[in-house]
């Protein structure tokens, strides 16, 4: 079952162009962040023919922190994405004070990676500028547009889909206010296409596989891990949406890679915070009983603003009783569980491993596993003892079998 989902995913993914999340910071302050899916149509010559080769922006693609900046009074803010060899897209920004744009947008490509060029006839890092992107939003909002929008710079083109940026960023996080391009804006009155976007910028064309487990803490006042978690959650929702005209029943991966966590620790409550991206806000709440020395999961509050909800959904339920373990104990269930919260929302955890109390050591302490993990573990156990039954009755039957032919020969 496992496996072929993961077929199925790894097929998907391999048709699909990768997202990235690119970041500039100064210092700890982020002031430009990306989320895009990038295509470059390049040609070039061989000595025979004009060529044309379509590159996508690797998940390898990193920020060039020398030449990425977060602008001065002289400069304005630039960020610069290195890929393979030498090849490298960078936008440089501009703002009036009350909106933003992309002033220019720069692609660099090396000829001499034949890997990419093959037979080019000369080789070299070619540099093409276009300083006519039509891509703006207001200050202290995202530009936001998943639709696939091409762009020509020199004799190449750049098409970017699920794209959602922000430069001069008053967080360190994407603004939850997003200004939508033209083209979504016109695209969610037409009817839905089949792919629909997640709410980040992550493409996921087909239901998501087994969510991949992240690592999340909660740090008190002074720095110390106070709660530490490590899980694979996937939301399943039900809401309204606006572009299909009906309740939609979503069911959505949690990206550790684009989830920050925060929270609080206290000595009878503790409360870890998931944030991905601005659109989803995932809280937890543990609870302890200091006369029990026990703690559970009390609470579950998920605010959620996805790009076809009509109004954010919100849901919360303070009364839950799961994840039962002791004080000076982590909680631990590989096995899948399903968290109901409310009758629209529920919460499949995989993998998981928390301690909301009591962690000393940056370490779990000793865990206490859930009924489904020892139900599991259970069945070699059952399967071994039958097959040693077997074995027991093969043998009886055998001794029995010998002494009754040894009684024969004895009577002849
Ligand atoms: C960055 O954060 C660290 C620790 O959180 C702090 O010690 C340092 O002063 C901060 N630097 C700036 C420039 O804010
Ligand atoms: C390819 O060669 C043609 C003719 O020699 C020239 O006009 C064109 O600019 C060249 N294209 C590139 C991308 O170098
Ligand atoms: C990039 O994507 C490839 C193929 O999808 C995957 O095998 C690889 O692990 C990814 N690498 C990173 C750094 O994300
Ligand atoms: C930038 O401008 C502000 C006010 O205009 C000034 O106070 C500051 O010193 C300038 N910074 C640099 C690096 O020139
Ligand atoms: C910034 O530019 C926009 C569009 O050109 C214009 O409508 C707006 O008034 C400008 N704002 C300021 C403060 O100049
Ligand atoms: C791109 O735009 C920035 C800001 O407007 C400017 O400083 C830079 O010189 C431009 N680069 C090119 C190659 O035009
Ligand atoms: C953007 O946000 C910052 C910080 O929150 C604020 O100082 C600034 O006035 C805001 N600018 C606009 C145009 O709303
Ligand atoms: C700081 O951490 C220590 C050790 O974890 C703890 O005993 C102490 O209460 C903490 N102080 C504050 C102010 O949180
Ligand atoms: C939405 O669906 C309802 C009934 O299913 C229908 O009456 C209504 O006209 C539809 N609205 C739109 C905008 O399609
Ligand atoms: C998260 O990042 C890792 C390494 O950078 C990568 O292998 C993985 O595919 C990413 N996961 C998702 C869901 O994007
Ligand atoms: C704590 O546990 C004790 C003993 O199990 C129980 O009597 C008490 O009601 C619990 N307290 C709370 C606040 O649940
Ligand atoms: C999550 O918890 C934080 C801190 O306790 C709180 O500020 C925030 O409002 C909560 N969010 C939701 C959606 O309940």
């Amino acid at each position: 079952m496992k496996v072929v989902a993961s077929i199925v995913a790894c097929f998907a993914v391999l048709g699909y162009i990768q997202a990235v999340t690119l970041e500039v910071n100064k210092g700890n302050s982020t002031c430009i962040k990306a989320e895009l899916s990038a295509l470059f149509s390049i040609s070039y010559n061989t000595s025979s023919a004009t060529k044309t080769v379509q590159v996508s922006l690797p998940n390898t693609t990193r920020v060039d922190e020398g030449s990425s900046s977060c602008g001065t009074n002289s400069s304005s803010p630039w960020l610069v994405a290195v890929f393979g060899p030498g090849h490298a897209l960078g936008l440089s920004f501009a703002t009036n004070g009350s909106l933003y744009s992309v002033a220019n947008m720069t692609l660099q490509y090396n000829l001499s990676d034949t890997s990419l060029f093959p037979e080019a006839n000369s080789s070299g890092v070619v540099t093409v500028v276009s300083s006519s992107v039509d891509i703006w939003a207001m200050v202290n909002t995202t530009y936001r547009c998943f639709t696939t929008t091409s762009f020509p710079v020199g004799g190449a083109t750049v098409t970017f889909s699920d794209m959602r940026l922000e430069a001069y960023m008053p967080e360190n996080d994407l603004s939850p206010t997003e200004s939508v391009c033209v083209a979504d804006k016109s695209t969610t009155a037409a009817p839905p296409t089949t792919t629909r976007t997640t709410p980040t910028a992550a493409p996921s064309p087909t239901p998501p596989g087994t969510p991949e487990p992240g690592n999340y803490s909660v740090k008190t006042s002074n720095g110390t891990i106070c709660l530490l978690a490590q899980m694979g959650l996937q939301l399943n929702v039900s809401y309204f949406s606006q572009p299909q005209n009906k309740t939609v029943q979503d069911v959505v991966n949690l990206n550790p890679n684009v989830t920050s966590s925060s929270g609080s620790c206290e000595a009878s409550s503790a409360t870890l915070v998931l944030s991905q991206g601005g659109t989803t806000t995932l809280n937890f709440t543990f609870t302890l009983n200091s006369t029990s020395n026990k703690y559970h999961l009390s609470g579950i509050t998920l605010l959620a603003k996805w790009d076809d909800m009509t109004a954010p959904f919100s849901a919360s339920n303070t009364s839950l009783n799961y994840m039962r373990s002791t004080l000076g104990r982590s909680y631990m269930c590989n096995a899948e569980q399903t968290l109901d919260v409310v009758p629209a929302f529920s919460l499949n955890t995989f993998r998981l491993q928390v301690q909301p109390f009591g962690v000393t050591t940056n370490n779990f302490a000793t865990a206490e596993e859930c009924q489904l993990d020892q139900d599991q573990m259970l069945i070699p156990i059952i399967v071994g003892a039958a097959l040693a039954g077997l074995v027991l009755i093969v043998l009886i039957a055998y001794l029995i079998g010998r002494k009754r032919s040894h009684a024969g020969y004895q009577t002849i």
